[in-house]
């Protein structure tokens, strides 16, 4: 499949050992901290061996990303008293991804979010998608990209940065068109994670793609994101039904819990806010540069994540649905706002909303949006 075509390095042959060692949401001082990328089994899904990359930096700064899902499955970065911890929610083996929590790290398509009673249409043609969320579709249906093994490649870069690969086959999931699609995470010595995501069809289709990363900057999940503070660049967002399908209207934030314009507690106004915040705010960039549109920060542990993106929403998910009945690799239960979710991307139904920015692509045209998110710390 096109996009593949990168080779795989020596280096990326080396097996890291200590690997499992470095637990999501563990503190972790003794890991191999060497700049570059390296690949390790993580186990087996649909026949298929499962891979996971160690990418590290000047700073020591790792990332882990597994090739089941693209999940990001742990992101290690020292706070304010160096102490080393994960920012994001993860497992360190593949068994906890197979019993399918709800999207920790995972690359999200063929279309992220939901699309209304999984039907849309292009031109005449109706096509009906899995409803697997209550009468509508979610994050690409029952076997979405976060459950498929891609194929992976590294680069023979002086940055740490792996392609992922997968081709989504015409009619997978109800979705028209074969789509070849290539997603990249670079990490810098900036501490950002850059990915990229690019997509192209031999069929008209929708495409909406993001990572389901689910952050919680002091590093312990027993300690719920409340407290953080979030700034969103949105002046608007698009309101939803009881089923959270936008209602097609584009509101203000202004004089609501919504607005975050200024930086807010999460915690502040989230009892206003019926089942908590689960809602695309409608950034106000006004092009689709790659443009700062929200920050996240923690005073406890002194980190700020900032998120770039050339996409025109922002999901901001609360973590309203975790309930404890998940729990980390080290054993401590998955609360409520126990950790959050900042999804780039086109607005939730758009195939069905003419007002909402197309999610159309067609054969001949190249899908490609980036996100960058940028952790740093403030001692
Ligand atoms: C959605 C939530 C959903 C969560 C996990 C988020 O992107 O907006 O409604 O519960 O993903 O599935």
């Amino acid at each position: 499949m096109k996009g593949i075509t990168l080779p795989v390095l020596g280096i990326a042959a080396i097996f890291a050992t200590s690997i499992s060692s470095c637990n999501n949401q563990k503190s972790d001082d003794t890991m191999e901290t060497k700049k570059g990328i390296t690949k390790a089994s993580f186990g087996q899904a649909d026949g298929k061996e499962v891979f996971l990359y160690t990418l590290t930096n000047a700073k020591g700064t790792q990332v882990k990303i597994s090739t089941y899902g693209g999940v990001v499955t742990s992101w290690i970065v020292p706070d304010k008293n160096d102490k080393k911890s994960s920012i994001v929610l993860g497992f360190d083996s593949l068994s906890g991804y197979l019993a399918k929590p709800p999207y920790f790290g995972a690359l999200i398509g063929r279309y992220g979010n939901r699309i209304a009673n999984g039907k849309f249409k292009i031109d005449t043609s109706e096509y009906t998608l899995a409803t697997n969320n209550g009468r509508n579709h979610l994050h690409g249906g029952n076997k979405g990209f976060d459950k498929v093994v891609w194929e992976s490649a590294t680069e023979n870069d002086s940055v740490p940065s792996l392609m992922l690969s997968y081709l989504s086959k015409d009619g997978e999931e109800g979705y028209p068109g074969n789509l070849n699609v290539d997603v990249r995470y670079t990490l810098t010595d900036d501490n950002e994670l850059k990915i990229e995501y690019s997509a192209k069809t031999d069929k008209a289709t929708v495409v909406n793609l993001t990572n389901h990363s689910y952050f919680n900057l002091t590093g312990n999940v027993s300690n719920t994101i409340l407290d953080h503070t979030l700034m969103i660049d949105a002046d608007n967002y698009t309101p939803v039904d009881s089923t959270l399908i936008p209602t097609g209207e584009i509101k203000p934030v202004k004089g609501t819990p919504f607005d975050f314009t200024k930086g807010e507690k999460i915690g502040l106004r989230i009892d206003s806010v019926k089942g908590g915040y689960d809602h695309n705010f409608v950034l106000n960039k006004k092009d689709s540069s790659l443009t700062k549109v929200a920050s996240l920060s923690d005073d406890k542990s002194g980190r700020t994540l900032e998120v770039f993106t050339t996409e025109p929403g922002l999901q901001f998910y609360s973590g309203n649905f975790l309930d404890g009945s998940i729990k980390t690799s080290d054993g401590k239960a998955i609360n409520q706002h126990s950790a959050l979710c900042l999804e780039t991307q086109h607005f939730p139904d758009s195939p069905n909303q003419p007002k909402f920015p197309s999610t159309l692509l067609l054969p001949g045209q190249q899908y490609h949006t980036v996100t960058v998110y940028k952790i740093s710390v403030n001692k």
